[in-house]
């Protein structure tokens, strides 16, 4: 049941700090190394890649946009990330030394397993990153990491989403282990980190009414607009998905730097705009570029509600609402990041009246085309 939950989609948001900790449970070592046994892919393989494709649907498939920065950052091998229902219908360019990482919480999605097909078919390694034990993709793949979020009853994908994107990491950091590569140092510097995100993610957790509060604020509003830069634009895509199917209200996610190509012009008095801001302890331009965007819609007349880090008070100038975030490494922000807009998506389309769990015209489990 419920728990005492309102919605399912408020307790599994609660279990979040839980389901991070199962994802990582054995799996980091006690030197600072990664542990994935079940990756039965030999080490000779693995060592062989040339090409990482990551092809997933939805809310999976914005884990796997994330999966790209942090992968391509540890191992030097280039990554391309697709919708499964694209992939599958072109002629990708892919064979034995293509690693395919399939991403799916129930293991069921058609378009994504028909993908895995056409991959398996062209002779590429499939490594599944799946919740749902012994469903149809992982036991289609060469190998699968599961990410043990335990059953996802709401519609919405909410921890689901949060140890997909964990387990891409334990994959980018078990590659760049096999392989020896330059970035092999930051591997134990990166698990310490990997550690710290069950707490983390709880402390996110504790300082949510506020947002609910905002979302309560928002829910008469028609569009949200979010932006992000690197690894805070999948977040963004996320944030805007999650407002759709719960709320029914136009969203769009960008990429910061893409506002002045065309959407900016969507920008008038009052248009809530919610922005990713970097850590500013991470690549210093990165932060700063964020930080004069929030500038540039705010003074197009935006409503700004920025997540930011803690003591992050450059963005303090430009913004309507801060949303706090504990301290990480800039590629492990979006499991701290993420969780507001969830909250947020969730209570507006409580404070709508909808039904937060059953969005309407929507199913789990999308196993038809
Ligand atoms: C959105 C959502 C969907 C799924 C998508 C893929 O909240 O849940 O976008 O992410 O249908 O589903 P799986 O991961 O089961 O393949």
């Amino acid at each position: 049941g419920k728990a005492g939950y309102d919605w399912f989609m408020l307790k599994e948001i609660d279990e979040q700090p839980q389901a991070v900790a199962d994802t990582l449970l054995g799996r980091l070592g006690n030197r600072g190394e990664i542990v994935l046994d079940e990756v039965r892919i030999s080490d000779e393989d693995l060592r062989g890649i040339t090409k990482i494709f990551v092809i997933a649907c939805g809310t999976a498939y914005h884990a796997g946009l994330i999966a790209k920065y942090a992968i391509e950052h540890w191992t030097r091998i280039p990554v391309e990330v697709e919708l499964a229902s694209e992939f599958r219908y072109r002629d990708p360019v892919l064979d034995r030394s293509t690693l395919v990482v399939v991403i799916s919480q129930s293991g069921e999605t058609m378009d994504t397993l028909m993908a895995l097909r056409h991959a398996k078919e062209q002779q590429a390694r499939v490594l599944a990153i799946c919740n749902a034990n012994g469903s149809t993709i992982p036991r289609e793949s060469d190998a699968v990491l599961y990410t043990r979020a335990g059953p996802e009853v709401a519609v919405a994908s909410t921890k689901g989403f949060l140890t997909q994107v964990v387990a891409c990491y334990l994959v980018g950091l078990f590659l760049a282990q096999v392989r020896g590569l330059k970035y092999e140092d930051e591997v134990a510097a990166v698990v310490a980190e990997l550690r710290k995100l069950p707490d983390q993610v709880r402390e996110v957790l504790a300082g949510m009414d506020e947002v609910r509060e905002l979302g309560r604020s928002l829910a008469t509003e028609s569009t949200l607009l979010f932006l992000g830069r690197h690894v805070g634009y999948p977040v963004a895509l996320e944030g805007a998905l999650k407002l759709k199917e719960l709320a029914y209200i136009h969203a769009e996610g960008f990429a910061a730097g893409e506002l002045k190509h065309g959407s900016i012009a969507l920008i008038g008095d009052g248009t809530p705009v919610v922005v990713i801001a970097p850590s500013p302890h991470g690549r210093e331009s990165l932060h700063g570029k964020v930080v004069s965007n929030i500038q540039e819609v705010r003074a197009r007349g935006a409503r700004t509600i920025v997540i930011a880090e803690e003591g992050d008070d450059d963005v303090l100038p430009y913004a309507d609402h801060v949303i706090r975030v504990p301290r990480t490494p800039t590629l492990l922000a979006p499991v701290v990041t993420t969780v507001p807009l969830q909250i947020l998506a969730c209570e507006i389309a409580d404070t709508r009246g909808l039904d937060v769990d059953m969005p309407r015209n929507l199913a789990k489990s999308v196993t038809v085309e």
